[in-house]
C-alpha cells in the first residue's frame, strides 16, 4: 500500500493527492484521504484507482465556511492493495473511530485483529468495514480518551503520540499506521513495525510516506524510521520514540535521485521507458565495479575475503521476477565458483526448515527491498547464523538494512509493476557476485573471469542495438493479441527466461501463459499443444554449447509436428532454426551464460505490446502491486 501524511502551512489535500499519485504503483485497489478542518475531519474513499477518489472529491462542497477542509493543513492519504476485506468503498482507508474524530490508515496486517475485534465488539462497537485496520482506529479513540484522563498535562499532539504507543503495544503483525484527530490540527502521528515508513523534513512542514517518491518534489531531506518506532510530526518538529515512549532516533539521509527519473519521459508507459533504459541501467550496475585488469571490485559488500572463502553453500531467495533472476544466477554461480547454489521462492524457503549455518551465504534479491516474503526468509536465515547478502535497487529499504551486506543494482526507480530493468540489473549483480567469489577463492574457472568481464562491458551497446530492432516483435504482438494460450520453452539459462516470458504475459495481458524446461515437454505439457498454439522457443548460442542448441532445435521440431506456431528467439546467423520457425526474433551473439540479458528483452516487449493491444493498463495490471509488504 502507499501511505502519505502532511502537516504544514499549505492546503494539505492537494499535496497528499500528488503524493498518492506517485505511490499508486504500490497498490491501487482503492484510495482515500482524511483532512483535518476546523474541529472536524473530512474523509473520502473509493474503490478502484486514484482517479475515482479525485472524481468523488471534485463533487464535494469541500471548502464550506464551517469546515475549512479546503484550507486544512493536515491530511493523510492511502492507496490500498487489499489484504483483509475485498477492494470496496467501505474497506478503503482511512478508517474512522466510533465518534468519527480519529482517522487511521494502515499498511500491513494486524495478525491479532480477530481477538481485538471481538473485544471491541463486546463493548458495543459496530464495525463499518471488514478490515483489520478498523480495530486500530477504535483502539486509538479509546486510548486517546484514556490519555486525556490519565495524563492531562500532555498537549494534543503529545497525547496522540502517547495514544499511538499504547495502541502499538497491543498490536501483533506488521504495520505502518498513520492517524489524525479532528481535535488536533497540525499533527499526524505514525508508527512502524515491519512495514516501510520514511519522514520528509521540510521547512515549516513535514511529511510521512511509505517511500520518498511521495514527497521528493517538496524536500530531499529524509529520515528512515527504525523498527518499532512512533513518530509525531507537526509543522515545526519531528519527534521519534520507541513504543515504550523512550526518545529514539531514525536514520537521516539525503535523497539524491532526480524526480524526473520517476516521470514517463515521453513514452506511453513507464514499462516502455524502463525497457529502453536497460542499457544504461546495466552500465550503472557495472560502474565502478570492474577494474581495468578485468577484476571485480565489490568494496561496498562488507564481507571479507575470508568470509567468502568460507562459503560452502549458497541459497538465493526471492519472489516473482527477482526469483527468475536467481534461477539464471544459479547456472553462472555454480559454473564459476563450484559452490552448490540453490534457488528458492522466499515464501517457501522460510517455512521448510532449510539447512543453514555460518558457512551458508543467503542471497536475497529484491528490487523494492520491502517484499515481506523475502524479508521473512532473510530473517530466518540470520536466525540460523547464515550470512545474508542483499541485491537490491532501493537505497535505505528494509531488506538491505537487515542484511549483512548489500550490492545495490543502481537501476534507478522502477515504476511499472512488471519488472524489467530491475531483472536485468539483478542478473548482472549476480554475475558480479559469482565472478568475485570465483576470483577470491581462486577457482579453476577464475581464468574465465577476464573474458566474461569484457563481455559484460559490451552488453550496454549490444542491448541498444537490440532495442533498435523491436519492430517485428511489435508486429507479432498485435498478431498474438487474440491467442488463448502462449507457451514458452527453454533449456539451461533459457529455462528461467521462458518462465519470465510467461510471467510477463500473465501479469500484463491476463493470458494463459506457461514456461517449461524444453526437455520436460515430452513428459506432459506437450499435450497442451493444439493446432496454432503459439510456442516461444528460447534458443541458446550454437557456439557455446552445441549439444544444448541441437537439443532445443529437436524440441522445436517436436512441437511444430504437433501443430504449434513456433516463435524462435535465436542468435544472429543461427540458420539451423530457420526451417522450423514460423517467426524468428534474432538477438545479438552472446555467450550462453550471459544470454538471458538479451533473450529476455524481446519477451518484455512482446508482453507489453500484447497487453496494450488488448487494451490493458500496462503499468498497473489488475490485482498486482509493485511492492508486496504482506506475507
Ligand atoms: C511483486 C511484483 C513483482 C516482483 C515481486 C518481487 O509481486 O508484482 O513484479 O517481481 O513483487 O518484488 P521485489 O521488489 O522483491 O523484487
Amino acid at each position: 500500500c502507499g501511505i502519505v501524511g502532511y502537516v504544514g502551512a499549505r492546503p494539505a489535500l492537494g499535496i497528499v493527492l500528488d503524493g498518492l499519485r506517485r505511490l499508486e504503483y504500490r497498490g491501487y485497489d482503492s484510495a482515500g484521504v482524511a483532512v483535518v478542518g476546523a474541529d472536524c475531519l473530512l474523509t473520502e474513499k473509493r474503490a478502484g484507482k486514484l482517479a475515482n477518489l479525485e472524481k468523488a472529491l471534485a463533487e464535494l462542497p469541500i471548502d464550506t465556511a464551517e469546515t475549512h477542509i479546503g484550507t486544512g493543513t493536515t491530511a493523510i492519504g492511502h492507496t490500498r492493495w487489499a489484504t483483509h476485506g475485498g477492494p470496496t468503498d467501505r474497506n478503503a482507508h482511512p478508517h474512522l473511530s466510533r465518534n468519527g474524530r480519529v482517522a487511521v490508515i494502515h499498511n500491513g496486517i494486524i495478525e491479532n485483529f480477530a481477538v481485538l475485534r471481538a473485544e471491541l465488539e463486546a463493548t458495543g462497537i459496530e464495525f463499518a468495514s471488514d478490515t483489520d485496520t478498523e480495530c486500530a482506529a477504535h483502539l486509538m479513540e479509546i486510548a486517546l480518551a484514556a490519555v486525556h484522563l490519565e495524563q492531562p498535562h500532555l498537549d494534543g499532539p503529545q497525547a496522540m503520540a502517547e495514544a499511538m504507543r499504547r495502541v502499538c503495544r497491543r498490536l501483533e503483525g506488521a504495520f505502518t499506521l498513520l492517524a489524525t484527530d479532528a481535535g488536533t490540527p497540525g499533527a499526524v502521528v505514525a508508527a512502524r513495525r515491519n512495514s516501510p515508513l520514511v519522514v520528509g523534513r521540510g521547512v515549516d512542514e513535514n511529511f510521512l510516506a511509505s517511500d520518498v517518491s511521495a514527497f521528493i518534489e517538496h524536500t530531499r531531506e529524509a529520515i528512515e524510521l527504525g523498527q518499532d518506532q512512533v513518530v509525531l510530526i507537526t509543522p515545526e518538529a519531528i519527534e521519534i520514540t520507541d513504543f515504550a515512549g523512550a526518545p529514539a532516533a531514525g536514520r537521516d539521509f539525503h535523497i539524491d535521485w532526480d524526480a524526473s527519473a520517476a516521470e514517463k519521459g515521453g513514452f506511453d508507459y513507464f514499462m516502455l521507458k524502463e525497457i529502453a533504459e536497460q542499457p544504461q541501467a546495466i552500465a550503472d550496475t557495472l560502474l565502478g565495479r570492474l577494474t581495468e585488469h578485468g577484476e571485480i571490485r565489490l568494496d561496498e559488500v562488507r564481507l571479507t575475503d575470508q568470509d567468502l572463502r568460507d562459503v560452502d553453500k549458497i541459497f538465493i531467495v526471492a519472489c516473482g521476477t527477482s526469483y527468475h533472476a536467481g534461477l539464471v544466477a544459479k547456472y553462472a554461480i555454480e559454473h564459476w565458483t563450484r559452490i552448490p547454489c540453490e534457488v528458492e521462492l522466499a515464501s517457501e524457503f522460510r517455512y521448510r526448515d532449510p539447512v543453514l549455518d555460518r558457512s551458508t551465504l543467503v542471497v536475497a534479491i529484491s528490487q523494492s527491498g520491502e517484499t515481506m516474503d523475502t524479508l521473512m526468509a532473510l530473517r530466518h536465515a540470520k536466525d540460523q547464523k547464515a550470512r545474508v547478502l542483499a541485491i537490491c535497487n532501493t537505497n535505505g529499504s528494509t531488506i538491505p538494512r537487515e542484511s549483512d551486506a548489500v550490492l545495490y543494482t543502481h537501476g534507478g526507480p522502477e515504476i511499472a509493476v512488471a519488472s524489467t530493468k530491475a531483472f536485468l540489473t539483478q542478473v548482472v549483480a549476480c554475475y558480479l557476485i559469482g565472478l568475485h567469489l570465483a576470483q577470491v577463492r581462486g577457482i579453476k574457472y577464475a581464468d574465465e573471469v577476464g573474458a566474461v568481464v569484457a563481455q559484460l562491458q559490451e552488453m550496454p551497446d549490444k542491448l541498444r542495438a537490440l532495442l533498435d530492432r523491436m519492430d517485428p516483435v511489435r508486429a507479432l504482438a498485435r498478431d498474438l493479441a487474440s491467442a488463448g494460450t502462449v507457451l514458452f520453452i527453454g533449456r539451461h539459462v533459457g529455462y528461467p527466461v521462458a518462465l519470465e516470458g510467461a510471467l510477463k504475459l500473465k501479469e500484463l495481458a491476463y493470458m494463459h501463459a506457461e514456461g517449461f524446461a524444453a526437455g520436460e515437454l515430452k513428459h506432459g505439457p506437450i499435450s497442451l499443444i493444439d493446432h496454432g498454439t503459439p510456442v516461444v522457443c528460447v534458443v541458446p548460442s550454437p557456439a557455446g554449447r552445441g549439444m544444448l542448441h541441437d537439443k532445443i532445435v529437436s524440441n522445436i521440431q517436436e512441437v511444430r509436428a504437433r501443430g504449434a506456431r513456433t516463435i524462435v528467439i535465436a542468435e544472429d546467423g543461427d540458420e539451423a532454426v530457420l526451417p522450423y520457425a514460423d517467426h524468428v526474433i534474432s538477438v545479438p551473439r552472446t555467450p550462453t551464460l550471459l544470454a538471458p540479458l538479451v533473450t529476455t528483452v524481446p519477451l518484455q516487449v512482446l508482453a507489453c505490446e500484447i497487453a496494450a493491444a488488448r487494451g490493458h493498463d500496462v503499468d498497473q495490471p489488475r490485482n498486482l502491486a509493485k511492492s508486496v509488504t504482506v506475507e
